[in-house]
């Protein structure tokens, strides 16, 4: 039986950062919405953004709704494949709602763009994005992210959500993998 964490070279993010961080995202959050009329949205990219998620939502002292979509972008791969499938769509209609996209990591960017221009052509009352991990170095659109937890730099990571053919979602910090182990 091999480690949960084998393969893993470095910590890039420890848990209590990770921690401290999204308690300061949750503070910005809940005094940016402070306003709303109706539970803001939450809408969660899976499967990465899960853990994040969980966390932060319990970091925003306010009335929301949670939902998810699944999107593919990656199969078991670490470059790209330039492809975007929805899998599992929205349940609630967010016409006239106050949205936060909440995804895992980005990267090119690719991914989140084409899922905040479906999500605009449903014209929410406003729609903003929110990513724990932002390899801004590598961005192909002019994607502006409204709350980032940390820039990090061009490197493979996993955990905390994060996979590598699917393990090491369970690691609780962001670890930089082994390229050999890949
Ligand atoms: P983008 O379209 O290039 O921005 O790809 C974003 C998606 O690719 C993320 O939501 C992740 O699912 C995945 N991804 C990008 N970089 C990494 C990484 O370093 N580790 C794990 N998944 C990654
Ligand atoms: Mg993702």
């Amino acid at each position: 039986m091999k480690k949960f964490d084998h393969g893993i070279i470095d910590v890039l993010v420890a848990e209590d950062q990770i921690k401290q961080r999204i308690a300061d995202m949750g503070k910005q959050l809940t005094a940016d919405y402070a306003d709303i009329d109706a539970p803001l949205i939450v809408v969660v990219l899976m499967k990465g953004a899960f853990v994040f998620a969980a966390d932060l939502v319990r970091e925003i002292q306010l009335p929301l709704h949670m939902d998810f979509m699944i999107v593919s972008s990656y199969g078991d791969k670490t470059e790209s494949s330039r492809e975007v499938r929805i899998i599992k769509d929205l349940q609630e209609a967010i016409h006239d709602r106050h949205v936060l996209l909440v995804d895992d990591i980005i990267d090119t960017g690719l991914t989140f763009k084409k899922i905040v221009d479906l999500l605009q052509g449903r014209n929410p009352r406003s729609l903003k994005t929110c990513t724990l991990l932002d390899k801004s170095g590598r961005r192909e659109t002019d994607l502006d992210v409204d709350y980032f937890g940390f820039h990090i730099p061009n490197k493979f990571v996993v955990g905390y959500g994060l996979d590598y053919a699917q393990s090491y979602r369970n690691l609780p910090y962001i670890g930089i993998l082994d390229p050999g182990a890949e």
